[in-house]
């Protein structure tokens, strides 16, 4: 006897050996062409059921966005326009496998830059409709959060926290499509924050960052700096809840780079001769309100039982994870706690097609989200991120005990 697995749903057909020869079976894997465009970077991969990457590209504009000193919507959106054949047909022919093959096409539609999402998703259309292939719209952070399923075996539920350009949550992840929402910022994303630092410091002048995204530069140059320098208490210590606030702690920055370049007689965008110090105690600020909100995550969900009472793991994900200084902070908390962190590579951190295709391999697994008619598919700029328990955390009222590592 042999199973073959349907590749759109979770049902399964047992046939004779007498109909079906062995290899049909091996070419029934389920394989997803998984397209990204919701941001600054086009990009595609195909990926099998096993988590191979079987061919992927990416193309960034953070070199143009550099000069213009931030994303312009129009300009991102011509830019996608141009590159995004050309990713998707690298991808394809990289992974040696047709198109008619793939399963279905898995395509990021919210949330994100309106004009970005539009792209990718009428791009994808038109392929579904050539192709006749089921599509899977995919929540773009969602994404992010199971990217690391595709790296290890790694069951859920797990805590998860993402740190991007765009957002700042914490969540526990109890399914591929079922989260709950622990708290995020209320105002900036630590990408955004870490972006506009780094352009307050005109580091786009300094000659080894000139063309590293805003977050590389400062972790670049923090190496080198005494994060004692500045000192700032993390935001929010006030509210025993889960939530950022991280556009006070960069207002307080602004301040303190404009005087400190006044000190120094600063013009013309040069770089100030402590901008390694500031880099340094900006990174270490952003770690603590980081470490600080997530400790009270643990404690909430040991308090409620909502992980695996031995070796949970904390996940971390989105641009900002690939940032080892708060790595390194994040993994002295796990080790404090008794959990494991799991982070995946940085080339997996920041956006990429792998993590849309592989969250599309898991929701043809379970057969959750894949449409077979995406003729009213919308993308949508704006959207909510799992059930919202944030309320019930701050009820919770939990009092965080000092992080000896943090002194
Ligand atoms: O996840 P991502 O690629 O795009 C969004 O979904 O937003 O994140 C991009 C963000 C940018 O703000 C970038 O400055 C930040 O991730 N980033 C970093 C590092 N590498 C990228 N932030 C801190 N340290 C890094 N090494
Ligand atoms: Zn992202």
């Amino acid at each position: 006897m042999i199973r073959i697995l349907c590749n759109f749903c979770t049902n399964s057909w047992i046939l004779s050996k007498r109909k079906v020869s062995v290899h049909s079976v091996v070419s029934y894997q389920r394989i997803v062409l998984g397209i990204e465009t919701s941001c600054d970077d086009s990009g595609a991969a195909v990926v099998d059921e096993n988590g191979k990457i079987r061919g992927e590209a990416l193309i960034s504009q953070k070199n143009v966005h550099l000069k213009t000193g931030g994303i312009i919507p129009s300009v991102a959106q011509q830019l996608h326009k141009d590159n995004i054949d050309r990713v998707v047909n690298e991808a394809v022919l990289s992974s040696g496998i047709s198109l008619h093959e793939v399963s279905a096409i898995a395509t990021t539609v919210k949330p994100g830059l309106a004009l970005s999402l539009g792209v990718g998703l009428s791009y994808s259309l038109n392929l579904v409709k050539r192709y006749n292939k089921p599509f899977i719209p995919i929540h773009h952070m969602e994404a992010h959060a199971l990217t690391i399923r595709l790296l290890h075996q790694l069951d859920f539920p797990f805590l998860v926290l993402l740190i991007s350009g765009g957002h700042c949550i914490l969540s526990v992840a109890n399914g591929i499509s079922d989260f709950l929402l622990l708290g995020q910022s209320l105002d900036e994303s630590p990408g955004e924050v870490f972006d506009k630092v780094a352009r307050r410091l005109s580091l786009f002048n300094h000659p080894e960052c000139s063309s590293m995204s805003g977050g590389q530069s400062i972790e670049y140059l923090a190496q080198f700096g005494d994060k004692r320098f500045i000192k700032h208490s993390p935001p929010m210590a006030q509210y025993q809840d889960c939530n950022f606030s991280f556009a006070g702690l960069r207002n307080h920055y602004d301040r303190l780079i404009q005087k400190l370049e006044k000190k120094e007689g600063i013009k013309n965008q040069a770089v100030l001769s402590c901008a390694a110090d500031v880099a340094a105690s900006f990174q270490h600020s952003v770690a603590h309100h980081l470490v600080k909100r997530t400790q009270r995550a643990i404690l909430f969900c040991n308090k409620e039982r909502r992980l695996p009472s031995s070796k949970a793991s904390l996940v971390v994900s989105g641009g900002v994870a690939s940032n080892e200084y708060i790595r390194k902070v994040l993994r002295n908390l796990t080790d404090d706690m008794d959990m494991s962190l799991l982070c995946p590579p940085p080339q997996l951190c920041t956006d990429n097609g792998v993590m849309i295709a592989w969250n599309g391999i898991e929701r043809l697994r379970i057969g959750v989200g894949v449409v077979e008619n995406a003729d009213d598919i919308r993308y949508e700029p704006r959207a909510l991120f799992g059930t919202d328990i944030s309320e019930q955390v701050r009820e919770a009222s939990i009092k965080l005990p000092p992080l000896k590592f943090m002194k």
